[in-house]
């Protein structure tokens, strides 16, 4: 390189640090340890420790490869089935919204996918908005959403410390947002703290929306994981009865084990249905600037298994089972660690839902964990419970007593 030649356009990346979740399942493949316990990413994991592909799946999948006689492009929007499919599921046949003809569903990859379009439709409608997000939230929401040039705000939602919600907190400043603000809500298994609204909160909550002018943002990542698939959509479909207009991401990683097929959807319920089309040209103009179309596979698994009865008995059997199993872990594991001389301290663990806890400890206890136990969760204490066996339940409340004495 001469003197003269322009710096490599390169030259000004600097090496980033780790993603906070991926990072460590990184380091947990990289600890030879046959004692290690992974609660970092979440994917569940059955009882020999398996991230299982569903039967359900196994059937549809082969159904579609057996049927399937072109590789031809499928649409922006992904697979009309799948959307139809997809309203359903999450707001129910008989809801309002469903039946004024206002929600419109476009298919994407992944809940990730759909959480980025959407921000990027809230760009395009007004340019500068303010997202409001919990705090704690998931740690990509911060990249998916901020990505997007949404202004990203914190309301308090929860007590690491003394595990509970801190709702009042989180009205009030809920209650000083600016009308035509964005709040961001998780629509069941909080992630990262497991700790839900109930039933009267939700309420308050849509009241709040509703009266200020407030624009709800609901992530169902989770939807069979808490309740049950009907139970998990409660909140949404209330809040989709009681205002005008909110934005709905969803995922099929979880609840049908297709991580790796990156299915999702974006759903926008609308003040009328002539906004509904005029959301929906948006939301393909925007898919096909990022990703052109969504992958198609997972998504023809996914609509054959909610469109086939049978098929769809099997998927609702199969979810019990994974939801259940979760929820045994986490008695086991408060179980072990009143045993082992916690006391109530960890009583939490059996009330809150979904895949995740946090512990509750600084940093330095999560490192010791690791170092010492090798036992793996992210920087902030939070657990994948869903990564848990009988045979590690013990080891790991062992080691939690150890390194929180
Ligand atoms: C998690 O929270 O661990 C999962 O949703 C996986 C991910 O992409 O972060």
């Amino acid at each position: 390189m001469s003197p003269s030649d322009p710096a490599p356009v390169f030259e000004s990346l600097s090496r980033l640090s780790e993603d906070a979740i991926l990072g460590v399942m990184a380091k947990f493949r990289a600890d030879p340890s046959p004692l290690k316990i992974d609660l970092g990413v979440g994917v569940y994991r059955d009882a020999e420790g398996h991230t299982p592909v569903l039967d359900c799946v196994r059937v549809a999948e082969r159904r579609i490869l057996d049927a399937q006689v072109t590789k031809s492009y499928v649409a922006p929007a992904g697979r009309e089935e799948f959307n139809a499919a997809v309203v359903e599921l999450v707001l129910g046949r008989e809801h309002r919204a469903v039946l004024d003809r206002r929600v419109i569903a476009v298919q994407t990859p992944g809940g990730c996918g759909a959480l980025r379009v959407g921000a990027e439709l809230l760009r395009a409608a007004a340019a500068g908005t303010s997202i409001h997000v919990s705090d704690p939230t998931w740690a990509n929401h911060l990249p998916l959403l901020g990505g997007a040039g949404l202004r990203l705000q914190r309301y308090p939602y929860y007590d690491a410390t003394a595990h509970r919600l801190t709702f009042d907190a989180m009205l009030e400043r809920l209650e000083r947002a600016p009308a035509g603000d964005v709040v961001l809500l998780h629509a069941c298994c909080h992630n990262p703290t497991g700790a839900d609204l109930d039933d009267a909160q939700w309420r308050t909550i849509a009241d709040l929306l509703s009266r200020r002018g407030l624009l709800p943002y609901l992530d169902l990542a989770y939807q069979g994981f808490g309740g049950g698939l009907d139970a998990d959509a409660q909140g949404i479909r209330l809040i989709a009865s009681r205002v005008p207009e909110c934005l709905i991401a969803t995922s099929f990683s979880k609840n049908l084990g297709l991580y790796r097929e990156r299915v999702g959807a974006l759903l926008a319920v609308a003040a009328s249905e002539e906004r509904a089309a005029a959301i929906r040209s948006h939301v393909l103009q925007i898919a096909r600037s990022i990703y052109s179309m969504p992958p198609d596979h997972g998504a023809a698994i996914a609509a054959e298994i909610l469109t086939d009865p049978a098929l769809r008995g099997t998927w609702v059997a199969e979810l019990g089972t994974m939801r259940e199993r979760v929820r045994a872990m986490r008695r086991l594991l408060a179980d072990a660690l009143r045993r082992g001389g916690g006391g109530r301290a960890y009583d939490y663990l059996e009330h809150q839902r979904g895949m995740f806890s946090l512990l509750g400890a600084p940093p330095a206890v999560v490192e010791r964990l690791r170092e010492e136990f090798h036992v793996y969760m992210t920087a902030d204490g939070r657990m994948n419970l869903a990564g848990l066996m009988p045979s590690n339940v013990d080891p790991l409340a062992h080691a939690i007593l150890q390194a929180t004495r």
